[in-house]
Order: C-alpha cells, then structure tokens, then sequence
C-alpha cells in the first residue's frame, strides 16, 4: 500500500501595488502551475511507496508590495498565510527588482522563525507559458518545494561529505546549467543528476526526483510537519 500525503495548498497572487499591475496571472494558468506540481511530486514517489498530493484551499489575489525586500516579505506573510505547518503558502508574484526566479523558507525554520514566514515564493513570469525563458515551464515551483520539504541543491556541498544528504543522487560539484550532456563533475559513481528538480538546469531539462529525495522529503515530513 502507498501512503499518501495531502498537502493543503493556498494560493496568494501578490500583484504588484506599484502602479504597473505586473502578476496579474490568469486563473487557468495557475491551475497549470498546480498540475505541473502534482506530476512532478508523482514522479518515482510510487517506488518509495509516497505519494504526495498538493490540494488546492484557495486561490486569492491581493495588491502588495514587492516581496524582494525581507520587511515587505513578512508583513504581505503576516497578512496572507493560512493553515497549519503542514499547509503550503505559494505566493507568485514580482521578484524582478532581485533578479529571483524564487526563494523558499526550509522545514526546520518553522522552530526559529515561526509559521507566518513558513512559505514559498516563485516569479509570476516562471509559471506555466511565463516570459521568463528558459525557466517557464513552471519548475521554479517545483524546485523550490523541495526546499520547503527539507531537500537540498544536488550540488549541495560539493564533491564532498554527505553532498545532498540523499543516497541516489550522484555527487556533483556546482549547479548545471543548459542541459548539458553526460556532466561528471565529481569522483564519485554517476554521472551529474542535471535533469533532477534541484539543480539548475532549464525547465526543458528538469524531469525528476528520485527514491532517495521521496524518502528524505517524507523524512522531513515526519520531524517537522505532521500533524497528529
Ligand atoms: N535559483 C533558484 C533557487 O536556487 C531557483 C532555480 C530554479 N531553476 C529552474 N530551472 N527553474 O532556489
Ligand atoms: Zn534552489
Ligand atoms: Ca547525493
């Protein structure tokens, strides 16, 4: 049997205060975003005997300031996140003014910095058939999930150490970019994992989590979100 976990998903459109109205996305184009997480969040869970469902709460738009600025960023969370810790807040929005394509908080925050910054935060333009070429086909989401779910960067730590604190991840020593043939930039067996969700490969590229990153995501699960 598999367990399944349903993750309560809310959904915050912050459209830019600023007078240009930038992230004003579509509702069918947030639909895609979810869709995109659920296939992605599917793929190998079923061999680690997970499965991970994100369940849509709300979707609400609101007019905020831009989530750049680390003050903007806790007073726009203070004002919008909803549920418990183990409810996703997905707020899209301008990350321009920084460059970002997306940020998120890590599990083990929730004990120092407490629920309200508990979230994560993704461009508007990287979703779904977004301008943000080439990450527009809605992997910034994903990527930055597995953060909020405790999973590290593949390239985390190098060629050295535990790497990413997950057995079936092959070493690598900095992040992909492109989506680069047979790279091996470590010692170690494999090849670099540049089509996994957590490096930095185009969202062309980007297809998989695997067994390991499904056992370190229920993992985390267990430590920091599971509500008895
Ligand atoms: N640089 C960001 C981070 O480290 C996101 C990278 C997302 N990559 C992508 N192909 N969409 O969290
Ligand atoms: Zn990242
Ligand atoms: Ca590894």
């Amino acid at each position: 049997s598999v367990r399944q976990y349903i993750i309560p998903t809310y959904v915050h459109i912050v459209v830019s205060d600023d007078g240009t109205g930038m992230g004003d996305v579509a509702k069918d184009v947030v639909e895609k975003q979810v869709k995109a997480l659920n296939e992605a969040y599917a793929t190998n869970a079923a061999t680690a005997g997970i499965q991970w469902v994100f369940q849509v709460r709300s979707v609400v738009k609101t007019s905020g300031p831009d989530m750049c600025d680390q003050q903007n960023e806790a007073s726009m969370k203070a004002k919008l996140r909803k549920g418990s810790r183990d409810a996703l807040n997905l707020y899209i929005t301008d990350l321009s003014a920084c460059g970002l394509l997306g940020y998120s908080s890590w599990p083990w925050d929730l004990k120092k910095k407490g629920m309200v910054m508990d979230g994560v935060v993704i461009h508007y333009d990287t979703l779904p058939g977004g301008q943000y070429r080439p990450y527009n086909l809605g992997r910034t989401g994903i990527h930055e999930i597995g953060h909020w779910l405790g999973l590290y960067h593949t390239f985390q730590n190098g060629c050295n150490g535990n790497g990413d604190s997950v057995q079936d991840t092959p070493f690598c020593a900095s992040p992909s970019e492109g989506c680069p043939v047979h790279r091996d930039t470590c010692p170690q067996p494999g090849e670099d994992p540049v089509r996994n969700f957590m490096d930095y490969s185009d969202d062309s590229c980007m297809r998989a989590f695997t067994s390991g990153q499904h056992g370190r995501v229920e993992q985390m699960w267990k430590q920091y979100r599971l509500m008895v």
